[in-house]
């Protein structure tokens, strides 16, 4: 489903220097696929998660989106494909504060063109799924740090994404909520016709993905196959 190949990403130093954040990637992700992405901090892994979510642009080197050639593809091109096929997780959640659970778990849909009252109630069906039957109506402010990250796994889901990317989806939740968290991550994004990639330090996270791709200065260090993926 996604291929890489010698993927890079730099940021100028000045003097004509180049600073390689990201250097000779190489990486074959199948639908169907879990892959976690871990690494120390500084690795390259917010960035490498950036350009699959073809939120990032500066790379070189090719990526294949099925078919497509992204790396001939203008950004605003990008742009459209991102907003049919990738579904975002952040480590904040990054929900609108104005919007109430429903609400905001509807946007992708709401930015697809659907009616308002259609969307809302999908997105009410997909809340009650998460567990937040109770919670659909309250803003952001008045959820809990795992509720809000469920608000986000289904706006994340919402408009079905071939590719749903996690940026530490678990960083800022205790223990219990963060399990909570991967266990609903896996029960709804892994699907036989999608990819799930989640980036990591969180050991915790180990047990989940299907592979594990180290990383260390900006380069994939080896790629870890998991024996049958914990429950
Ligand atoms: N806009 C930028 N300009 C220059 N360097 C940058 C820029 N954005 C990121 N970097 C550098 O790229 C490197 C990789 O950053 P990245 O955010 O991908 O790391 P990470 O592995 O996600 O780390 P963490 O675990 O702390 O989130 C870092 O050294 C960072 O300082
Ligand atoms: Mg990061």
């Amino acid at each position: 489903m996604i291929r890489l190949h010698n993927l890079e990403r730099s940021y100028p130093l000045g003097r004509g220097q180049l600073f390689y954040v990201l250097r000779d990637i190489d990486l074959d992700i199948a639908e169907g696929g879990f892959v976690s992405i871990m690494g120390p901090s500084g690795a390259g892994k917010s960035t490498l998660l950036h350009i699959l979510g073809m939120h990032d642009h500066g790379w070189t080197g090719e990526y294949f989106f099925e078919e497509t050639a992204m790396h001939q593809l203008k950004p605003n091109a990008r742009g459209t494909l991102r907003n049919e096929q990738i579904g975002f997780v952040f480590q904040q959640y990054n929900l609108l504060p104005a919007l109430t659970a429903a609400e905001n778990a509807a946007v992708p849909l709401l930015i697809a063109g659907e009616y308002r009252t259609k969307a809302v109630r999908t997105a009410k069906d997909l809340l009650t799924e998460v567990g937040l039957e109770p919670r659909m109506n309250a803003y952001p402010s008045q959820l809990s740090g795992g509720q809000q990250q469920r608000v986000a796994i289904a706006r994340a889901l919402i408009h079905q994404p071939r590719l749903m990317v996690c940026d530490e989806p678990t960083a800022a939740l205790d223990a219990q909520s963060g399990q909570t968290v991967m266990q609903l991550l896996k029960r709804v994004g892994v699907q036989p016709d999608r990819a799930l990639i989640i980036v990591t330090h969180d050991s915790r996270v180990y047990g989940f993905g299907d592979r594990i791709v180290h990383m260390s200065d900006g380069r994939i260090e080896r790629v870890e196959e998991m024996e049958a993926a914990a429950a």
